[in-house]
């Protein structure tokens, strides 16, 4: 059937928005820097400075949980030890549990951490009135980020 010789690829008509968009980011590219008007040539496009890659390099702060590592290493570490292997400085008196072990971890639900967290368990002591409340179940997350 020869009708069907001249029905259009539909995967052909899908490329052209983008090369309107490609025309339009080279107009624009144009209007910003007025000094360097003159026609596109194809060694332009390699030629500038992108802006790409300091917004690559840019530092990323994605630790969601970077408070409630400030807050363990200055009020906790001391008896559980940096990552809460119960390795402290002082654990050797108090003797507190290897937090991360698959066990212990399934020993407890968070509001049972969060609980001896608030007000103590044993050897160590309540934290509840020493502690802003938005901390606690950071604290919480942490320990459970833990989780072998
Ligand atoms: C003076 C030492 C000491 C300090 C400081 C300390 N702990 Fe503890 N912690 C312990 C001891 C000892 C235990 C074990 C208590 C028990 O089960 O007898 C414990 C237990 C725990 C547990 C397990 C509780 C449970 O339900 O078994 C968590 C969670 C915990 N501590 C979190 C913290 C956090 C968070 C901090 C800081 C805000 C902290 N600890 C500060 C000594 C300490």
């Amino acid at each position: 059937m020869p009708s069907e010789r001249v029905t259009p690829n539909p995967m052909g008509r899908s490329r052209h928005p983008t090369w309107r968009a490609a025309a339009l980011a080279m107009a624009l590219g144009s209007a910003c820097t007025p000094s360097n008007l003159r026609e596109w040539r194809p060694e332009d496009h390699d030629s500038g400075a992108t802006s790409t890659g300091a917004v690559a390099e840019a530092p990323v702060n994605d630790d969601p949980l970077a408070a409630a590592r400030g807050v363990f290493a200055a009020q906790c570490a001391s008896c559980h030890g940096a990552s809460g292997h119960g390795d402290g400085p002082m654990a050797a008196m108090f003797h507190p549990a290897d937090l991360t072990t698959p066990t212990w971890q399934a020993s407890r639900t968070d509001d049972e951490i969060a609980a001896s967290i608030r007000n103590g368990r044993g050897a160590m002591p309540a934290f509840g009135t020493q502690l802003r409340s938005e901390a606690i179940p950071l604290l919480v997350q942490l320990i459970r980020s833990w989780r072998r």
